[in-house]
């Protein structure tokens, strides 16, 4: 095990859910975190909780990334939480404006931040860079088209960097869970709280501290072992379709 004394952790989506929950593992595991996101008052509240420091980031925004990157000249790990899902609708019913919100975050949202921050993570000696998947990225179901499109090709994402950063001192991570308790499904859900606590009636999800625990793990290996990829579903699920409801 190595832990994270004196190296910077930079999480993204860190205003919430899983994104929120890796900041403070990352920092119980020694790393100075860094928190982004949009609503930087929480990242700002979070980072006062953790003695790390935050930053307003939109990864949509090619801009707010370059001057997330001008900030970081050195960094060991980056986790990619930023991203959700937007809108249920069948293909034949898609909403153009919900598909692009979807690839922008979670697709070129996470090759703009890494793209940035290469060169910083090579510096750093032993960079890290995880990736917040979803059984989503290689399972599908009727009304997840566009989230499940866009996991699928941050799966794609993924394994294309394990290829390209052969050689370098980099590792990469994609961890995919299945349901987990966060606003996700509010989001999805355009802010329909009882059509969100739907997502999770009957049924023990995973929380966020679940997989941040996993990604303090997997970044917290020694440097030559990378554990590239991580399902992890509540027990009560088996599948995006397939969840045991009492
Ligand atoms: N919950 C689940 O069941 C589940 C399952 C599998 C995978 N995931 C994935 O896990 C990741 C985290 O989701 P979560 O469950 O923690 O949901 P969440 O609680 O809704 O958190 C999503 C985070 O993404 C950030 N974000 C969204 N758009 C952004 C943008 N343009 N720029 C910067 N940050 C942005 C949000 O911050 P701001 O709005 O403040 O910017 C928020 O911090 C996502 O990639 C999601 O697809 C979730």
């Amino acid at each position: 095990m190595s832990d994270g004394s004196g190296k910077t952790a930079l999480v993204t989506g860190a205003s919430s859910g899983i994104g929120a929950a890796s900041v403070r593992s990352l920092s119980a595991a020694g790393f100075e975190v860094v928190a982004a996101a949009r609503r930087v008052e929480r990242c700002e509240e979070l980072a006062r909780e953790v003695g790390g420091r935050a930053l307003a980031l939109d990864v949509a925004d090619p801009d707010s990334v370059a001057a997330l990157a001008d900030e970081l000249p050195e960094l060991a790990v980056v986790v990619h939480s930023a991203g959700g899902a937007l809108g249920f609708d069948e293909v034949a019913a898609a909403r153009d404006s919900d598909w692009v919100t979807m690839y922008e975050t979670n697709v070129l949202g996470v090759m703009r931040v890494t793209r940035a921050l290469l060169p910083a993570l090579e510096r750093g000696g032993n960079g890290f860079i995880v990736i917040v998947g979803s059984v989503a990225g290689v399972e599908v179901y009727p009304g997840g088209g566009g989230y499940t499109a866009a996991k699928h090709a941050v799966h794609a994402v993924a394994r294309t960097l394990r290829l390209e950063l052969l050689g370098k001192p980099i590792r990469i991570s994609e961890i995919a869970p299945g349901l987990v308790d966060t606003e996700f499904a509010e989001v999805r859900f355009r802010g329909d709280r009882e059509q969100a606590a739907k997502v999770y009636e009957g049924m023990t999800p995973l929380t966020a501290e679940d997989v941040a625990d996993t990604i303090a793990y997997v970044v917290t290996r020694p440097p030559h072992v990378d554990i590239d990829y991580v399902a992890m579903k509540p027990t009560a699920q088996a599948g995006p379709r397939d969840v045991h409801r009492a």
